[in-house]
């Protein structure tokens, strides 16, 4: 039987499972999927041994992601550019492989929600300066953004953040966040403000044209309050539900040798389970 993990400390709260049990379960794969716990202090023994524990590979998530990047013995060029690792898989030699499927599962899910988001080449607004908003960048960049507006509450974490990545990310100061949306044509959250138990994103839409696209990455709950302002003034809006599918789909291809698809039926599933927990 194929194993693959999630490896998080804590772990509980991981999604992956349900997302690839449904998916061992809907192929008909002798494959399993589980949830490892994994002390920062041994996080490095931990993945030099996956083999030994009896896996192909795994998801890594926080506070694994640069650890795991560190772990890799060939990492790819999205995992290098994001600077952390999501998706581990060993290869036949033994290799452990790493790489980022954050920026690919945020794209995709916009690429078919929006697939105009870059229409005009209108700047894109990105709010935040954490890990998330480090994939996304990448990912925006990678697709032709040709001008990133990035804002975050603190300052110096956006200034960081933009000089890795060149000329066409600027830092908007936190304040000056509402008057920066004019003229954008796709808006990202990317904090976790708007998450169940914290707070909305204070953040003022009047000036963001009506025909932007507003994106954001929490998905819990499904439409935030960021995005049901969006709706209610006519923007279209990109839940984080789909990345959260999408990044999924990668590894579960390289663990059991079927490339998943993301449905609307595993949306279904996938939300439904998120309601109920
Ligand atoms: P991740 O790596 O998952 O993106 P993170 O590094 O904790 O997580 O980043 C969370 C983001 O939410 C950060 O951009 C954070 O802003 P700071 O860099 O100023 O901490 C943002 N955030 C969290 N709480 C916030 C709040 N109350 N107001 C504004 N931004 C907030």
């Amino acid at each position: 039987m194929k194993r693959a993990c999630v490896i998080g400390w804590p772990v509980a709260h991981s999604r992956s499972p349900v997302i690839h049990r449904y998916w061992l379960k809907l192929y008909g794969l002798d494959g399993a999927y589980e949830m490892e716990a994994v002390r920062p202090e041994e996080i490095e023994d931990f993945l030099h041994s996956l083999g030994q524990w009896g896996y192909k590979g795994a998801n890594v998530t926080l506070p694994h992601k640069e650890a795991a990047l560190a772990a890799a013995d060939r990492p790819d060029e999205a995992a290098t550019a994001i600077g952390a690792a999501n998706t581990l898989w060993l290869d036949a030699k033994g290799l452990l492989h790493a790489s980022n499927t954050d920026a690919y599962g945020f794209m995709t899910h916009l690429a078919a929600e929006a697939p105009d988001w870059n229409k005009g080449s209108r700047p894109v607004m990105v709010l935040g300066a954490g890990g998330a908003a480090r994939a996304i960048l990448h990912g925006l960049l990678e697709a032709g953004a040709s001008k990133i507006l990035l804002a975050n509450r603190t300052g110096g974490r956006a200034e960081a953040l933009a000089q890795g990545f060149g000329s066409r990310v600027s830092v908007v100061p936190w304040e000056d966040r509402n008057r920066a949306l004019a003229g954008c044509g796709l808006l990202v959250n990317a904090t976790s403000l708007g998450m169940t138990g914290k707070p909305p994103l204070d953040l003022d839409l009047s000036a963001l044209p009506k025909d932007a696209t507003v994106a954001d990455i929490v998905y819990s709950p499904l439409e935030t309050p960021l995005l049901a302002a969006a709706k209610a003034r006519g923007n279209r809006i990109v839940d984080g539900l789909g990345t959260l599918l999408h990044q999924a789909a990668p590894g579960f291809e390289r663990w059991f040798g079927v490339r998943p698809e993301v449905t609307p039926e595993l949306r279904a599933y996938v939300a439904a389970h998120l309601g109920a927990s």
